[in-house]
């Protein structure tokens, strides 16, 4: 299970009221981590256990009693008597407002999509219960000839592909790298509409800082950093079947 964001090494408890229901977590906590250790899923994108919360998706949104607006419960840390609501209607409706906004500029091919059935965009949408976009797009068809979205797959990676035109620009992948690596192969170029992750951009994965460590692939979402199945480098003197398909180091494989 991942509870969004990484768990807290606090010892000190705190208590608080998720959905009328009282829970003691360690200080620290997010509240989205909170609500997942009581069995409370709260439709999120750019959050995992991985890395640290970043809060850029806007999709966990909460309502906490007292407080104006409506956090983002991924980067909002519990406090001692705080009364959370997850699922309000309000919530629901702004939650589908931000998914129909994703959807509304991304490729509609999830029945021909590598990652059809493992997708979390596609998880989400159906989470919050969203049915019809309304903003006229029509998948890659939309896209601006000189858009980022409009850009070719690098294919240049011999463990991953990476398609721009199905980047959310969630910046996972961006802090694996960081996080999990200690890389600093990515970042996120341009601004708005424009903004993708680099390299892939401007520059090809394998001309890159980029180690092949595959921490970006297993942080992505969507179908955007997609491991490739068969794995072929030009014509090799033997093959080797591995266990791991993304580091060199060999622990579990096996040479013929
Ligand atoms: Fe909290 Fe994305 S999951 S802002």
């Amino acid at each position: 299970t991942d509870f969004g964001t990484p768990a807290s090494k606090s010892e000190k408890l705190v208590t608080l009221t998720i959905d009328g229901q009282s829970i003691s977590v360690p200080e620290g906590t997010s509240i989205m981590r909170a609500a997942m250790e009581m069995g409370t899923k709260i439709p999120k994108l750019c959050a995992t256990d991985m890395v640290d919360a970043f809060g850029s998706c806007r999709l966990c949104l909460v309502e906490i009693e007292g407080r104006p607006g409506t956090p983002a419960s991924c980067t909002t840390p519990v406090s001692p008597g705080l009364n959370v609501k997850t699922q309000t209607p309000r919530l629901k409706q702004l939650r589908k407002g931000v998914m129909e906004l994703y959807i509304s500029d991304h490729p509609l091919d999830c029945l021909t999509c590598a990652a059809n059935g493992d997708c979390e965009l596609q998880d989400m949408a159906g989470a919050v219960g969203l049915r019809e976009v309304r903003y006229g797009m029509d998948g890659a068809n939309h896209f601006k000839p000189d858009s980022p979205l409009a850009m070719p797959k690098d294919e240049s990676n011999p463990y991953f592909t990476y398609d721009p035109a199905k980047c959310i620009v969630c910046s996972r992948c961006v802090r694996a790298c960081e996080e999990v690596q200690g890389t600093f192969a990515l970042t996120i170029e341009g601004r708005g509409f424009d903004s993708r992750v680099s390299p892939g951009q401007h520059e090809a994965f394998l001309d890159s800082d980029c180690v092949s460590c595959g921490a970006c692939v297993q942080a992505c979402p969507t179908a955007t950093l997609q491991e490739k199945s068969v794995i072929e480098i030009g014509q090799p003197e033997h093959s080797v079947v591995t266990t791991c398909a993304y580091c060199g180091v060999g622990c579990a494989f096996k040479a013929e």
